[in-house]
């Protein structure tokens, strides 16, 4: 049986990183074969491309289209290298983001035209698409201190996005919010406000009632 591909998405602050592991962990203990990734990241090309990313570069802005192309690069990486061969082998692939994050932060943040990256998208990924995306939902202003509140000042202000405008993370929040009511079908919303454990049983029980996983 070909392998369920999960993405987890959200602002800065919300979990997604510690839910994905989770939920490796919950699959794994049922037996399965799964793979927990990172988007950008995931394989050594994007794992370069990630420090490209986020970090600033002193003297030189790296330009919304750059930044755009890189998140295509890195996605199409991860689908030929990774995600294609592994879910043909029936493994489970849960990725700390993906192509979602593409259209929130670069479209409905950065402002650059949605059906321009809808097309992005589709070219990077060749079409493959997450068989279930769970938001995780959190005020912003909470994420963003949750997020500064782990790791130092310096490596908080370097890095791109973490630093961004309490305005941005609003729009990224409200962004993944649209895009759930536009695709009702794929995506689901859960609330990071609670504790990792009731979160954590939250995702396990949606991976469980949508794609019918066996999990205890
Ligand atoms: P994170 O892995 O620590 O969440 O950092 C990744 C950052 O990259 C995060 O701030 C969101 C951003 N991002 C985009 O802007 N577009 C994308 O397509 C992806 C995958 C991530």
């Amino acid at each position: 049986m070909r392998g369920r591909f999960i993405t987890l998405e959200g602002g800065e602050g919300s979990g997604k990183t510690t839910q994905a592991a989770l939920l490796g962990k919950a699959l794994a203990a049922a037996g399965m074969k799964v793979h927990v990734v990172r988007s950008p990241g995931g394989t050594a090309v994007a794992e370069k491309l990630r420090s490209i990313l986020k970090t600033r570069e002193p003297g030189e802005e790296l330009t919304p289209e750059t930044e755009l192309l890189l998140f295509g690069a890195c996605h199409s990486q991860m689908v030929e290298t990774l995600l294609k061969p592994e879910l043909e082998q029936g493994i489970h692939v849960i990725s700390d983001r993906f192509f979602d994050s593409t259209k929130v932060y670069q479209g409905y943040a950065r402002g650059i035209d949605l059906r321009m990256l809808d097309e992005i998208n589709r070219f990077s990924c060749r079409g493959l698409k997450p068989d279930l995306t769970i938001v995780l939902d959190l005020d912003p202003e909470l994420g963003v201190r949750r997020s500064s509140g782990r790791v130092d000042r310096a490596a908080f202000e370097n890095d791109r996005f973490d630093s961004e405008t309490i305005a941005f993370h609003t729009a990224v929040r409200n962004g993944f919010l649209q895009l759930a009511e536009l695709e009702k079908d794929r995506i689901r919303v859960i609330s990071a406000e609670d504790s990792v454990d009731k979160v954590a049983q939250a995702v396990r029980e949606c991976v469980k009632h949508e794609l019918g996983l066996e999990l205890l």
